[in-house]
């Protein structure tokens, strides 16, 4: 397509899901919903494709993308020496929002692995993923369907504001359900390795393999993307207790807060009260943060989260979106 014109967003139809798997077995650029984030799809063994889906992006061509296959049958054409408790993660988790790095085989690109030796599989659970890859017939590298480093997009509308014109189609399908990216596990060694956690936590592999995944430690397993400040709004954002929230509540005029509180008294500016559970916190979060980040805000103070094993993957991605 050229670079003019405007990509079209489209209701996820059997007849759209069909053009879309035209257009990316002709090489072209789909962003598609999964039960997590929108992903932005081009064909995992096409590497013209994968090289213009980076450069949409604005994306570093070292940084691996994520290959989305329609079953746990797809992981042997992907991955080598795949070990028992990679087969169990798949067999509990699968179709579901985890992403397993494996060994990769031969003939799998640089492209898609960003040079490193192994390669991230995964196979989600929303419908229209699964039939989109019952369409193509292939597998479909997706990285999150976002300008590199910003927050990633759980409507189509986010994937619009960040990508149009730059990639082919965009299939609509509402909001994402589970609003927060998959948790990623290093499966190759003797001990799973959690580099990215998500909505499957530590907790429920243990409840799977009988051992607690080993942390990210950066050396292990390169990641990149997984250290850096990532998943960030535009706005500069702190991470604060409620009470020191309540402290600044005077020079408050422009700030905007994300509490699962409302417990403003004199605050001026846009205080956006959050979910008290994980689960819809977490479905929220991005919105919130895009919304605020096109606001004209000053800054964004957010509220810190419990210290539990429910909130990990929000903590983690808090952590990011304050870094600076
Ligand atoms: O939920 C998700 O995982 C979404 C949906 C679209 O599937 N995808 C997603 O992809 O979040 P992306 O590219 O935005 O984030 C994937 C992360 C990156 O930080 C990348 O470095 C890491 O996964 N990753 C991918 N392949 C890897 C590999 N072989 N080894 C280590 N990290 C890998
Ligand atoms: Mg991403």
């Amino acid at each position: 397509m050229s670079k003019a014109e405007s990509t079209s967003v489209v209701c996820a139809n059997s007849k759209y899901i069909e053009r879309a798997a035209e257009i990316l077995l002709a090489g072209g650029l789909v962003a598609f919903p999964t039960e997590t984030v929108y992903g932005l799809g081009a064909l995992a063994t096409d590497d013209q494709a994968i090289s213009r889906l980076f450069s949409a992006k604005g994306r570093p061509a070292e940084h691996p993308v994520i290959v989305h296959i329609g079953s746990v049958d797809g992981l042997e054409g992907w991955g080598r020496s795949i070990t028992q408790s990679a087969y169990d993660l798949a067999e509990a988790f699968w179709p579901g929002p985890l992403t397993l790095v494996v060994s990769r085989s031969p003939g799998v690109s640089d492209k898609v692995t960003g040079g490193q030796d192994t390669v991230g599989v995964r196979v989600p659970s929303h419908p229209v993923a699964q039939d989109l890859l019952r369409s193509v017939g292939e597998a479909i590298a997706a990285p999150s369907a976002n300008r590199f480093g910003r927050i990633s997009p759980t409507l189509a509308q986010h994937v619009f504001e960040d990508l149009d014109g730059k990639i082919d189609l965009i299939l609509d399908s509402g909001a994402s359900k589970l609003g927060l990216e998959s948790t990623i596990i290093d499966v190759r060694g003797p001990r799973p390795r959690l580099l990215r956690p998500g909505l499957i936590s530590a907790e429920d592999v243990i409840g799977v393999l009988g051992t607690r995944p080993l942390p990210y430690d950066g050396a292990t397993t390169r990641a990149p993307g997984l250290l850096a400040r990532h998943y960030a709004p535009n706005t500069p954002a702190r991470l604060l207790s409620r009470e020191e929230i309540l402290m600044l509540e005077k020079g408050s005029r422009g700030l905007g807060v994300l509490s699962r509180e409302n417990s403003r008294t004199r605050f001026l500016g846009d205080w956006r009260v959050m979910p008290q559970d994980p689960i819809n916190y977490g479905e929220q979060l991005y919105a919130n943060l895009r919304n605020l980040d096109r606001e004209g805000i000053v800054e964004i103070l957010i509220e810190n989260v419990p210290d539990e094993a429910a909130w990990a993957a929000i903590y983690d991605r808090l952590a990011r979106a304050t870094r600076r």
